[in-house]
């Protein structure tokens, strides 16, 4: 069987890591795993003669500017990045006739709604990178037909910065911390997602979908079940939003995701997130 090229941007990252694992599950593709030194998918005359020349058949845009708080100060950045850049991959291609796959947030919604979110949903972001991933959709959306996004939320693995990460950490150095437990939502984990987008390939249905582990919970016991399977005796005191300061973007009180349509398009069997969380942790 002949093979087709996939080109994965951002490839050094949390999401782009898991990808690269996965990788040898799926020989009838040839992957180019690209991160800003090969490919700065700011640049769209590197952009354009990259796919000029490998011609792939699929691009998966695992790069972003992630940093939620540092966006509101960079938000030229984070538009360039998450936005304008997504617009370049979505024409370029289009433009060699290869379908794109983009990933978006859960912080395109304002939370005021504590019911799970569905695809037809009003999004309202309230932070710069919330604005940014939108207008990033919008841009893919338009830039190229065969287009999938995929909106997750509160990423982790064991790659890269995250919250499960920073907690380890705090965890081994502090008796308590401090964390904020009324923002709802769902870890997901960046392996989950990698299988699922690995699936969306393998047999496209083009369009927008919501992709997360299942359950509810918050920050303060998602850290109190990171502190728990890391054997961590560090206490989590639960905060309010207003009672921790530090945070420079606002973010949504429930960002709670509805999956029922990629589970459905898709044949999507989604693991709980403590279930993720214990393999995650299990490798660090
Ligand atoms: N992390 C979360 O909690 C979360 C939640 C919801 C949705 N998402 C979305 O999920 C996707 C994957 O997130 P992630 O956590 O895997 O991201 P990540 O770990 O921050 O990785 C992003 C990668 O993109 C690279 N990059 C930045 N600018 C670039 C450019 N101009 N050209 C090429 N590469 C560039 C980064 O390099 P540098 O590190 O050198 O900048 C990094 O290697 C993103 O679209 C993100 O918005 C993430």
């Amino acid at each position: 069987m002949a093979t087709s090229r996939i080109i994965v941007t951002g490839a050094n990252g949390q999401l782009g890591s898991c990808l690269r694992e996965i990788a040898v599950n799926f020989p009838r593709f040839e992957f180019v795993f690209t991160d800003v030194e090969e490919l700065d998918i700011t640049d769209q005359g590197a952009v354009k003669q990259c796919f000029e020349q490998q011609k792939p058949q699929w691009i998966i845009n695992a790069a972003a500017y992630t940093a939620v708080d540092g966006a509101e100060s960079e938000p030229e950045k984070a538009f360039s990045i998450n936005a304008q850049a997504v617009g370049i991959l979505a024409k370029e291609s289009a433009a060699v006739g290869a379908s794109f796959l983009h990933i978006s947030t859960d912080y395109v919604f304002d939370g005021s709604n504590p019911n799970p979110l569905t695809e037809n949903d009003i999004t309202n972001p309230l932070s710069v990178y919330g604005k940014s991933k939108l207008e990033g959709e919008q841009l893919a959306m338009a830039g190229n037909a065969n287009t999938v996004i995929i909106r997750t939320s509160w990423l982790y693995s064991e790659y890269g910065n995250n919250f499960v990460r920073t907690i380890r950490r705090l965890g081994s150095e502090k008796q308590q911390i401090d964390v904020v437990a009324d923002q709802w939502g769902c870890p997901t984990s960046a392996h989950a997602l990698a299988e699922a987008i690995m699936r969306i390939v393998a047999k496209p249905v083009f369009g927008l979908y919501h992709y997360s582990n299942e359950g509810v919970t918050n920050w303060a016991l998602f850290a109190e079940e990171i502190m728990a399977l890391s054997g961590l005796a560090c206490r989590v005191k639960h905060i309010t939003t207003a009672e921790y300061p530090a945070a420079a973007a606002p973010r949504p009180e429930f960002s709670i995701l509805d999956k029922k349509r990629i589970k459905q398009t898709f044949q999507l069997n989604i693991a709980e997130w403590e279930d993720c969380l214990q393999r995650v942790i299990e490798k660090l």
